[in-house]
């Protein structure tokens, strides 16, 4: 039976966050009889606005609190019947862990061992349902870095992580995997492109080019400007997930991309177009004037991109959005959402910012 069919008690970890919170809204508005439980650290890239909208929700719980908390997920899954856990949370951004790794190794590595062996536990007490799952959600970044002709990642590509941000990932992903090999826990993981559209916190390259513009603030371009990431809004990975949860096998692995390759000059300059057109009063008009290149970030990843063959035939996912179309929408967000990004411009924020970009 397809877990579509069941009813629905599901722990969302990182919910507060980009992709976690996108996801808190998609399966609310899935499935409104389901019971959510959103669990969030609300570190600096968490923020509690983002859901806000549906704390009201009968059925609807925000618990703040750590992943690495053993005792609290075991009560959590105990006491909320849980059925599924989705887990999003996680040190997320590149640059910060090339400044301080630490917080990246205790919580994608050690949070994603408790709450494996959280569930593992609680999972064996229910006499291991076979409908259970435990979604870990991952990058394509595991897999290293692409040359210029070199075929896209699938899901046999050997991991060869290269930042501590990706080598935290991989660390636990090779933990999910091991769960399903060794106890059979239910778990899958993905491995999702660049994600892009609302909530983005400001530091990731799109919503800190759109900011920027905005500002009229230089747009740092590392490098050359030559690599290439394969861009998804975020909306397409939210439908993938659902369908992976739903219809994925446990002990498998899907890759997520949306085959849009493109170069960050690129974007940036498409970013800046969309913006001439879609922004009122611009403080530097046209938008381009404002690129500038700075020095490379360390180690930095030249070409991702994704085959996503398996989910496409196996569980008959496609992205539906184009990347025109989830640029303007997502600009238009940024845009309409001013009271949302301008108080995350923080002191915390500046700090980090003069750190890399000096
Ligand atoms: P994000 O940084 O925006 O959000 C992470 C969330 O996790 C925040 O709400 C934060 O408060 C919470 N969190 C951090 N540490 C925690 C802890 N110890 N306990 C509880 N909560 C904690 O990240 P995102 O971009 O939404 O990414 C979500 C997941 O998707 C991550 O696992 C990431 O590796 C993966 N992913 C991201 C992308 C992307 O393009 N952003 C692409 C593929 C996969
Ligand atoms: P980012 O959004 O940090 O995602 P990731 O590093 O996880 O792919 O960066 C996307 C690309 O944009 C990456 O190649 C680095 C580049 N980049 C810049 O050129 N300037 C910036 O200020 C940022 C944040 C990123």
């Amino acid at each position: 039976m397809l877990l579509s069919e069941e009813k629905k008690s599901i722990l969302i970890t990182g919910g507060a966050g980009f992709i976690g919170s996108n996801f808190v809204h998609h399966w609310c508005y899935q499935y409104p009889d389901s019971h959510v439980i959103v669990l969030d650290a609300l570190t600096y890239a968490g923020n509690r606005q983002n859901i806000a909208s549906l704390e009201d929700r009968e059925n609807f719980k925000f618990i703040e609190g750590n992943i690495c908390d053993r005792q609290l997920i075991d009560n959590l899954l105990k006491e909320e019947n849980i059925n599924i856990v989705a887990h999003f949370a996680a040190e997320s951004h590149v640059d910060r862990s090339i400044i301080s790794p630490d917080a990246f190794i205790q919580t994608n590595v050690i949070g994603t061992f408790t709450l494996l062996e959280s569930f593992r536990q609680y999972w064996n007490s229910k006499d291991k349902p076979k409908n259970y799952r435990f979604l870990h959600v991952s990058t394509d970044e595991v897999y290293g870095s692409l040359e210029a002709d070199d075929p896209a990642f699938t899901e046999t590509t050997p991991y060869a992580p290269n930042s501590p941000y990706s080598a935290s990932k991989a660390g636990s992903d090779h933990l999910a995997r091991a769960y399903y090999h060794t106890y059979n826990v239910p778990t899958i993981i993905t491995n999702c492109s660049n994600n892009y559209g609302p909530y983005h916190f400001p530091e990731k390259l799109i919503p800190l080019m759109c900011i920027n513009i905005l500002l009229g603030k230089p747009l740092p371009v590392y490098g050359d400007g030559q690599n290439i990431r394969d861009w998804l809004y975020v909306g397409d990975h939210c439908s993938a997930l659902e369908t992976v949860i739903n219809q994925g096998k446990p002990g498998e692995t899907y890759n997520i991309g949306g085959n849009n390759e493109v170069k960050n000059i690129d974007l940036v300059t498409i970013l800046c177009d969309l913006m001439d057109e879609l922004a009122p009063n611009l403080p530097v008009k046209p938008a381009q004037k404002l690129i500038t290149f700075v020095k490379d970030r360390a180690g930095h990843d030249r070409r991702y991109a994704i085959d996503a063959t398996k989910i496409k035939t196996e569980l008959g996912w496609i992205p539906q959005e184009t990347v025109e179309g989830g640029l303007r929408k997502t600009i238009q967000w940024y845009l309409d959402n001013q009271d949302w990004w301008q108080p995350l411009l923080s002191q915390e924020y500046q700090e980090y910012y003069q750190k890399v970009y000096g």
